[in-house]
């Protein structure tokens, strides 16, 4: 119902640990899931964190489909809500690729993720769920589940060479 302000990178908020979220099912976790909704899709995010709008709960969403900031991704999935998320590596194996942040506009950097993953989260009606996710899907999960313990990619990148702003690297021929 409402496009929210977006924390950016240097606000001490994005760098606490997020509170997990003990009441579900209420009229205040569902307006906050849509603000995080209507701000997500404004921004044309893959993804968005609560403490991205300045709420410190342990909740992000995500939803993949054709969108202009990431036009190399073909994997599509619905809206999905995750809360109080806790995921493990299904294999060691890790790929590196060009991740942005709302937090951080106009940058890119070269991060590297668990290519596959196993994700345990509720929903916003308490529902418990467990699902198995690869490629980009897992890398959003695990970007948005480092904005519930205060880390932001930056702080993931092993090389700054490859971290800048995005016009730059295009002309680089990068992301
Ligand atoms: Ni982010």
């Amino acid at each position: 119902m409402a496009v929210r302000d977006i924390v950016r990178m240097g606000a001490i908020g994005l760098l606490k640990p997020a509170q997990p979220v003990t009441q579900f099912n209420t009229p205040e976790l569902d307006a906050l899931i849509q603000d995080m909704v209507d701000t997500m899709r404004h921004y044309h995010g893959a993804g968005i964190a609560a403490p991205q709008i300045g709420v410190s709960q342990q909740i992000f969403i995500y939803e993949l489909a054709d969108n202009p900031r990431y036009p190399n991704n073909t994997q599509h999935s619905s809206l999905k809500v995750v809360i109080n998320p806790e995921y493990r590596a299904l294999s060691t194996q890790q790929d590196e690729d060009w991740e942005g942040c709302l937090s951080v506009p106009g940058m890119r950097g070269l991060v590297s993720r668990f290519t596959h993953i196993a994700l345990t989260a509720y929903d916003q009606y308490g529902e418990h769920y467990e699902c198995e996710l690869k490629g980009f899907a897992a890398r959003v999960v695990q970007h948005e589940g480092d904005h519930l313990q205060g880390i932001l990619y930056p702080m993931r990148i092993s090389d700054l060479r490859h971290f800048g702003f995005e016009d730059e690297l295009i002309k680089r021929g990068n992301v």
